[in-house]
């Protein structure tokens, strides 16, 4: 990868992880349909998907997202790891996990965002806008998405019997932000607007290279494995993880394969960056052949854990229990 696009090897951070490249195909190439059917990670280039957007830089959006309030996260550090507040343990369950919030959220009007924005300085607490579009945002937002390449995207979505649009999240980051490595459970469509983002992806297949945390912890999905200081001795694993990577620019759309591990980096100094997903729900799984594949197993894995969880009605009793199961008699 070169330094033509607007950006260079030195914006990026390093790891130590081997990396392929993401092909990037045009938008007319028939290798584009084959990917996707196949669940494999493809950059596309030339959809317009967001052509409409292409004008969403800061000013305009201060202009037009209207006057709710939006989501923002706070970190300390570069990483956003995200959690769900649905699973922080409360009252008699407090202290029985392991977590603290990495961030913390702040609801606030576009202008104060801004504001913040301009005047932050190193040191101070990273921000990450993070919000689904609705219907607050202003007319001309409201106008500018109306225009995004549904006829593609909804095509995309036939073919390859997906279920439902569930949202589209508008990502507005600060250079350098990383949204350290996890998996979603919905079919994506990673549209770049503004900036670069490089985003590093790898088959569900490595399950065991990334060590997600347990199905009821609120870090669910997301590896406890840190890219930039790797455990290899508690992760022995991560050392057989081979991954693949791209950076996006303005008018790319990546998809992100449902269950794929992925990891996205705003480049360092290279400004802002504005992103929008689009999230679509997985098909029904029709005829099922076996062997199965990597992300219908991590599926089965988080039923047998949510079932262990629900028949204990105690976490801490979910590992022994497996160990029991299996120890000396699943291990060799
Ligand atoms: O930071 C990001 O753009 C993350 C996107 C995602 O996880 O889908
Ligand atoms: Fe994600």
């Amino acid at each position: 990868m070169g330094d033509k696009n607007g950006w260079d090897q030195s914006q990026l951070r390093k790891y130590d992880i081997p990396l392929d490249e993401i092909p990037r195909l045009d938008v007319n190439d028939p290798l584009v349909d084959k990917y996707i059917s196949e669940n494999k990670p493809v950059v596309i280039t030339g959809t317009n998907l967001v052509g409409s957007a292409e004008k969403w830089d800061l000013e305009y959006l201060e202009k037009h997202m209207g006057v709710a309030d939006h989501t923002v996260f706070l970190s300390r550090n570069h990483k956003f790891k995200y959690f769900d507040d649905k699973k922080v343990p409360h009252g008699a369950n407090e202290g029985k996990i392991d977590f603290t919030p990495p961030t913390r959220r702040l609801d606030m009007k576009f202008p104060e965002f801004c504001r913040r924005l301009k005047d932050w300085k190193r040191g101070e607490e990273r921000m990450y806008l993070q919000q689904a579009l609705n219907s607050s945002v202003g007319q001309a937002i409201v106008h500018d998405f109306l225009n995004f390449n549904w006829d593609w995207i909804n095509s995309k979505q036939k073919k390859n019997g997906w279920g439902p649009l569930t949202s589209n999240l508008l990502l507005i980051s600060m250079e350098g932000n990383v949204t350290p490595c996890h998996y979603d459970e919905q079919q994506n469509f990673f549209a770049q607007i503004k900036g670069y983002k490089r985003c590093i992806l790898f088959p569900p297949e490595q399950f065991e290279c990334f060590y997600p945390y347990p199905v009821y912890h609120p870090h669910d999905r997301q590896s406890q494995v840190d890219f930039e200081r790797p455990d290899y001795s508690r992760f022995p694993k991560l050392r057989e993880a081979h991954g693949q990577e791209a950076i996006l620019g303005p008018g790319d759309v990546l998809y992100i394969p449902i269950y794929w591990w992925h990891h996205v980096e705003s480049l360092m100094r290279g400004g802002y960056t504005v992103s929008v997903n689009f999230w679509f729900k997985a098909g029904p799984t029709g005829q099922i052949t076996y062997p199965l594949k990597g992300h219908q197993k991590v599926a089965v894995m988080r039923n047998v854990e949510k079932m262990l969880i629900e028949a204990l009605q105690n976490t801490q009793e979910v590992g022994p229990l497996l160990r029991a199961l299996v120890l000396g008699r699943y291990t060799d």
